[in-house]
């Protein structure tokens, strides 16, 4: 079987140009920061595939939960034939959403985006194998950057799933889901995962597990650092810290320097402190509420069609519906 063909957006040399201009603003602000795309090289992609097995991240599997039981209405409501995914990974909670839209004889096309090359590549070949006679076409990019770049259409669902709208601070937000209104065409479908507030007693320890997995992802940024841009981070002497904020409704992940150290980017030609107690922020992850995240679609022109929640009411799906 011949791969299926991957649509490259983002190059290695525009990756890796981004990365340098993400690191330099970042960690010459006050204070430093970088954005939570960076974890997801090769190594970070397989460590975020093991935090979603952990016991105390309950994110996933509740989000799978809800499509087992609903990505039938959600192929019913919307009669899609493409199914475009966002930030795909590895495309495992997309085959329920595949197997509806298949079951009601609309499924033709499947266009997983990531900015993983390998997680792609390895996702494609896997759904091509599993779905003969469906077209799978990957785009290799940025969900926040590269929306114009998707393949046309007038029945596409474009899931966004995970609760990775949360990754995003309120601007960045705003501008993405109007990029995706104005990607998509009246009557087609934005279907969206998100987190909901919870008790932080639930939320934090999701993000700072007992076995350690989410420390190592976190550190994993700094490593890619090290090999990309040619840093010199001691990786063991950052902490994990995950602290929930109350008053902005979001996790965050910081790095903690354990000691007064300065690190050389040489590749960026520079020298940066880090006094003993430092923190590094690398992730915002917001949760949401119902009323919020419907007020932000229809605000760009996506009305909401659908809302399944679980039982705890710790993860919503949302169907939006382009107007
Ligand atoms: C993949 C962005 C949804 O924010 O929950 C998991 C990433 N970070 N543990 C999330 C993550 C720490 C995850 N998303």
């Amino acid at each position: 079987m011949t791969a299926p063909h991957l649509d490259v957006h983002l190059s290695p040399d525009a990756a890796e140009q981004a990365l340098r201009r993400d690191a330099l603003v970042g960690l010459t602000a006050e204070p430093k920061w970088l954005p939570p795309k960076w974890f997801y090289d090769d190594r970070g992609s397989e460590l975020f595939e093991e935090i979603t097995a952990l016991p105390e991240y309950y994110p996933t599997r509740t989000e799978r939960a809800l499509l087992a039981e609903h990505a039938g209405a959600v192929a019913a409501a919307t009669g899609a034939d493409t199914l475009v995914e966002l930030g795909s990974g590895s495309s495992e909670k997309t085959r329920l959403l595949l197997d509806a839209m298949q079951e009601q004889g609309t499924l033709r096309r499947y266009v997983p985006q990531d900015v993983s090359r390998s997680a792609l590549a390895a996702a494609t070949a896997e759904v091509a194998a599993e779905y003969p006679g469906v077209q799978v076409q990957g785009v290799v990019g940025d969900f926040t950057a590269d929306l114009e770049a998707l393949p046309r259409g007038n029945r596409r669902m474009i899931a966004f799933l995970g609760g990775t709208l949360g990754n995003l601070v309120p601007a960045e937000r705003t501008a993405f889901l109007a990029a995706v209104r104005a990607a998509l065409v009246d009557g087609e479908h934005l279907l969206l995962g998100v987190g909901l507030v919870t008790d932080p007693q639930v939320l934090v320890p999701a993000y700072d597990d007992a076995a350690g997995v989410t420390a190592e992802f976190n550190r994993n940024v700094l490593h890619v650092l090290n090999r990309e841009l040619g840093a010199n981070f001691d990786v063991d002497a950052f902490e994990h810290v995950a602290v929930w904020d109350a008053e902005q409704e979001w996790i965050e992940m910081r790095l903690q320097a354990t000691r007064a150290m300065r690190v050389h980017v040489a590749e960026l030609d520079l020298d940066v402190s880090f006094a003993a107690g430092e923190q590094l922020r690398t992730e915002v992850s917001a949760k949401f509420r119902l009323e919020g995240v419907q007020a932000e679609l229809a605000a760009v022109g996506l009305e909401v069609a659908g809302t399944w929640t679980d039982p705890d009411q710790r993860f919503a799906l949302l169907l939006a519906r382009a107007t």
